[in-house]
């Protein structure tokens, strides 16, 4: 059994932005932490090709679609690097398999009586790659999001049954572990009470898309083109890919996490379809928020991004993931405010957790010859150390539930307590006095215990920052160990060498 998790297929109308970045570093977190707690993870990501907006964003730029999308889809492809995604997959809808995948699912959805030929006439927004409507039948011509005027469509296309899953959605839809976080749920419902409609899955105008193999006038419509990516993904035939190859292999997906903007293709449309082709459906969606810019949401089309890789370079990987995971509810919007930014870093990472390391690393090596004092006291004092297993249950508890905030503050709540404990036993002024040693010997263990398991904790959601504080500890942890066991109070060595503490994060300027 292994757990999968999805991003979206981005399209390749332009280069990653801060928003796809964002869901990206969500689920590499999620997988990361997945793989350390023993599970075997298919992590999937990748490009999103097809479609009218990638063919007109080729021919402003007056080069061959193929051509653009290859170039995009590395850049994609560099920039995962850049910022150390651990994906399994990488789909891109232009492959041949993809293709394989997308004409085998077409059959099997075909011979459930699930389409058929009809006229599609409504709003089209080119951004979304969406029909608009209004609930209440008023006319709509600029899309919300995109703030684009929308384009009247009329033409003839392949439908697919939605209408016949009303109550298998229905059920889904209610069933309160599909559908994250609630408040989505309650749209989604809503959505669906008012009556599924059958929608089109073909394209007559659209050259850039897989052509549909028994109507060769017609490409799919780039949602039933590009939903099947997940499936492909995991199919491990290259020559003979195929459905059940994927089942074989992993399907159905664990999570979707995307963003609330495209949660109703994956919470109805595409469930109703895997329905359609006799195919379990995923396990859960999860729509986050947006990351926002003065309140609008960021995006390609809307021009007000922020360059992800400026900010890498500017800040380092660790400091956005930081911001990111720990500064934004999941589910949340997020605006992102360079002030903000620099206070969070400065406080959690480089104040609070770099200066914990760095003080108690600085006093054990002074105070017991560059080392973890061995001499220790066996004393009432649990403090740390109840507060410490609290901390891993609380954080096990979140990252479960996908509340990477929450997981991410409990840490930081571990490392001011035991920054508030050296405090209070100040073993500076104890150790003036010779007859206190094991005492001093107690607290410096106790604390660089807390920070040991700080690190760890670390390592789903700043990986970097984590090798480095254990580095500073002795390189203690094991890869070839359990993660969760190395989590228990106590494993800290009595006697292991402490190299010089160097510092492990920068504080930030602000500009
Ligand atoms: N290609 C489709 C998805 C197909 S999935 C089979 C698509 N692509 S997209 O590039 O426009 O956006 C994909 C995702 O990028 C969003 O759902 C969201 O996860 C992420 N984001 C794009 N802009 C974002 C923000 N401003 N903020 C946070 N995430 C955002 O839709």
């Amino acid at each position: 059994m292994s757990f999968v998790i999805t991003t979206p297929l981005y399209y390749v109308n332009d280069k990653p932005h801060l928003g796809s970045i964002y869901t990206t570093l969500i689920c590499d977190s999620i997988a990361r932490y997945k793989r350390l707690s023993g599970e075997r993870v298919i992590f999937i990501t990748g490009v999103d090709e097809h479609g009218l907006k990638i063919q007109r964003t080729a021919s402003s730029k007056e080069v061959d679609p193929q051509i653009h999308c290859d170039e995009i889809s590395n850049i994609f492809i560099k920039s995962w690097k850049d910022w150390d995604i651990t994906h399994n997959k990488f789909v891109r809808t232009t492959s041949k398999k993809h293709e394989f995948i997308v004409n085998e699912f077409y059959n099997r959805v075909k011979k459930s009586n699930d389409i058929y030929m009809g006229v599609q006439k409504g709003w089209y927004c080119v951004g979304c790659e969406e029909f608009k409507d209004n609930p209440d039948n008023s006319p709509i011509h600029k899309c919300p999001i995109h703030q684009k005027t929308l384009e009247w469509k009329n033409e003839q296309n392949l439908f697919f049954r939605l209408s016949k899953y009303q109550s298998e959605i229905e059920e889904l839809t209610n069933d309160p572990s599909f559908i994250h976080p609630k408040e989505r749920r309650n749209e989604i419902i809503n959505f669906v009470s008012k009556g599924l409609k059958d929608f089109s899955i073909s394209r007559t105008n659209v050259s850039w898309g897989i052509t549909v193999p028994d109507n060769q006038n017609h490409t799919f419509y780039v949602w039933f083109d590009a939903l099947l990516g997940y499936v492909s993904a995991i199919s491990l035939d290259k020559k003979h890919p195929s459905l059940l190859d994927s089942i074989n292999n992993g399907w159905p997906a664990d999570i979707h996490l995307i963003g609330k903007d495209i949660l109703r293709f994956h919470a109805v449309y595409w469930p109703a379809m895997l329905l359609s082709a006799g195919m379990k459906l995923p396990n859960k969606v999860f729509g986050h928020g947006f990351l926002t810019r003065e309140g609008q949401k960021m995006g390609k089309s809307l021009g007000n991004v922020l360059d992800p890789n400026l900010l890498l370079s500017k800040y380092g990987k660790e400091a956005v993931r930081w911001y990111l995971l720990k500064d934004i509810s999941l589910g949340c919007d997020g605006d992102f405010q360079d002030k903000r930014f620099v206070d969070i870093i400065n406080n959690d990472l480089a104040n609070t957790i770099g200066n914990l390391l760095n003080r108690t690393s600085s006093m054990s090596r002074k105070w017991f010859n560059n080392r973890v004092p061995n001499n220790v006291e066996l004393t009432n004092d649990n403090t740390l150390k109840k507060f410490s297993n609290e901390t891993v249950q609380n954080y096990i508890k979140h990252f479960n539930s996908y509340e990477l905030d929450l997981a991410a503050n409990v840490i930081l709540k571990l490392a001011i307590n035991t920054n508030l404990y050296l405090n209070d036993k100040q073993p500076w002024s104890l150790i003036k006095d010779e007859k206190n040693i094991c005492t001093v010997s107690s607290i410096i263990y106790n604390v660089l215990e807390s920070t040991r398991i700080i690190g760890l904790l670390l390592l789903p959601l700043l990986p970097d920052l984590s090798s480095k504080i254990d580095m500073q500890l002795g390189s203690l942890y094991k890869k070839d160990i359990s993660w969760n066991e190395q989590l228990y109070w106590g494993k800290l060595k009595h006697n292991s060498t402490l190299p010089a503490p160097k510092p492990i994060i920068e504080k930030l300027e602000y500009e």
